[in-house]
Formats: C-alpha cells, structure tokens, sequence
C-alpha cells in the first residue's frame, strides 16, 4: 500500500510498503473533542454490494486492512440495524452501538458482555421492552419519538467518554449521518471491479447534499482508499 497524497503532510507522499503502525497514523482522527467517520467500500461503478448482496462480494484485502485499522483507532463502532443483520455482526473488541427505529437487536448481537453492544433506538420502538431486557437498560439510549436523533446520539457517546465514533453504514444511515450534519469525515475504498446490474450504492434515501474535501489517498493494486472530510 502507497501513498499518492496527504494533505496533512505532503512529504509523505509516495511512501511505499505503509505498514499497519504507519496506517494508524495516515488515518489518527484531528484533535477535536469528537470526530465521527464512517467507512465504506464501492465497485468502479458505484456498487455497495456485489454478487451476494453484501458487502463482503466486494471487500479484497486492501479494504479489510484498513477496515481492521479503522476500528483499533475507535472507541465505538456504529452500526445501522439492515447491516449488523444483513452481515451477521456479532460483538467485537470495540463496543458496538446499532441504530435501529424498530428496536430489533439480531440474534448475533444478544448475549453479549453488558455494554459490548448498546442500542439506540426511539420512543416508538416495538422492540424497546425486549432490547432493554435483552441489553440492559442502561445499554438502550431512547433518543426521538419516531426515528433515532443522531446528534444527540454523538452527544449521548461523547458524554460517556467514547469520543473516536467509527461507523460502519449502511447506506441509509450514512445518509441519515450526513444529512444530520453528524458525520465530519467518509473513508471510502473504490476496489477495481465492475458488477454491473442493480446494487444499491453507499447512501440511500431521500436526496442529501454534501461536500467534502480530500485529505488522504492510499493505493494498493488498484485499489483506491481514501478519506475524505466533510467541508464545513
Ligand atoms: N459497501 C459498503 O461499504 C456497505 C457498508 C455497510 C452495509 N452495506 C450493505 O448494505 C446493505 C444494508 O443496507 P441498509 O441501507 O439496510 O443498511 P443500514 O443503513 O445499516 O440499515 C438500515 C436500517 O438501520 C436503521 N436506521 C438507519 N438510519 C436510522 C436512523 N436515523 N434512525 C433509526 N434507525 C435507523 C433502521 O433499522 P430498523 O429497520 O431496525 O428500524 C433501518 O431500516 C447490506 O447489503 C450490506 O451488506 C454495504
């Protein structure tokens, strides 16, 4: 894996063989009290998800390098409730946060460790008395009446001392995150392959409209991975 740029520290550029320390370093989140980012991976055409209708069709290892990286620097990972199902998520190393409307936790997620998976859910969730039973009630964060307020969500984790917030999609909250203003940085990984057909791309939903600029560009066999910060 090579840098082609960083704008933090333009001499880095053209580093070659970036080992996982270095990687750690290329993607350290800014100073700022908090700094959520959300990390995502598409085809050459813009596919999130390939013959499987998932995303691992489309991972290569260049993607789950940085993949694992990005939550050893994290404090929490955020997790939207289609992908932590859809994918099969079970409990990590990291403290998982699923957002979900319907108040659902997936069978993989149950069971686990108090405070290994937390829930944020709303008011109108059929699933809250189960979740808060399943989770512990502290692990349930009621933040909204009829969809999950990501914002107070941010505030919510930060107040608990999880400051580094790595999400992991899907698309519709990566939608909900940007147009929330609640996401400050996307990396996105564009692997070299093209799936054709109909796949849904990294956000889905309603129209959003944000700009962001890029700071930093790895390439590893073709293979594009950037991080891109949200212009505010
Ligand atoms: N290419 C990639 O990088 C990537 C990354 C992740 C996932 N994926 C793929 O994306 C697909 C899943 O897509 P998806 O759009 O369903 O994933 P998603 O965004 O993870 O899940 C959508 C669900 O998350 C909950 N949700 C999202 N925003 C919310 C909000 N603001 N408030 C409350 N709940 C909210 C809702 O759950 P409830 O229905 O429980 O209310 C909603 O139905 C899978 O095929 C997966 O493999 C691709």
């Amino acid at each position: 894996m090579r840098v082609l740029l960083d704008r933090r520290n333009p001499a880095s550029a053209g580093t070659d063989q970036v080992s996982d320390e270095q990687l750690a370093g290329l993607y350290a989140v800014p100073g700022a009290d908090s700094w959520l980012r959300v990390n995502m991976v598409s085809t050459l055409d813009g596919a999130a998800t390939g013959d499987s209708e998932l995303s691992d069709s489309i991972h290569n290892e260049a993607d789950n390098r940085v993949f694992g990286v990005l939550r050893s620097i994290a404090d929490v990972v955020i997790v939207g409730a289609g992908t932590a199902a859809a994918e099969g998520y079970g409990p990590t190393d990291r403290p998982i946060v699923l957002v979900s409307r319907k108040g659902q936790v997936p069978e993989k997620l149950r069971g686990a460790e108090p405070g290994a998976v937390m829930l944020a859910t709303c008011r109108a969730a059929d699933g809250l008395t189960e979740a808060q039973s399943l989770l512990g009630a502290d692990n349930v964060f009621v933040l909204g009446s009829h969809s999950v307020d990501l914002v107070a969500l941010r505030e919510h984790l930060v107040a608990q001392g999880l400051r580094r917030l790595h999400a992991e999609g899907g698309p519709h909250l990566l939608r909900d995150l940007l147009s929330s203003g609640v996401a400050d940085e996307l990396c996105a990984t564009f692997v070299p392959r093209i799936v054709g057909g109909e796949h849904p791309r990294i956000t889905a939903g309603p129209p959003v409209g944000t700009d962001l600029d890029l700071q930093l560009l790895l390439e590893d066999e073709s293979t594009l991975l950037g991080r891109w910060f949200v212009r505010r």
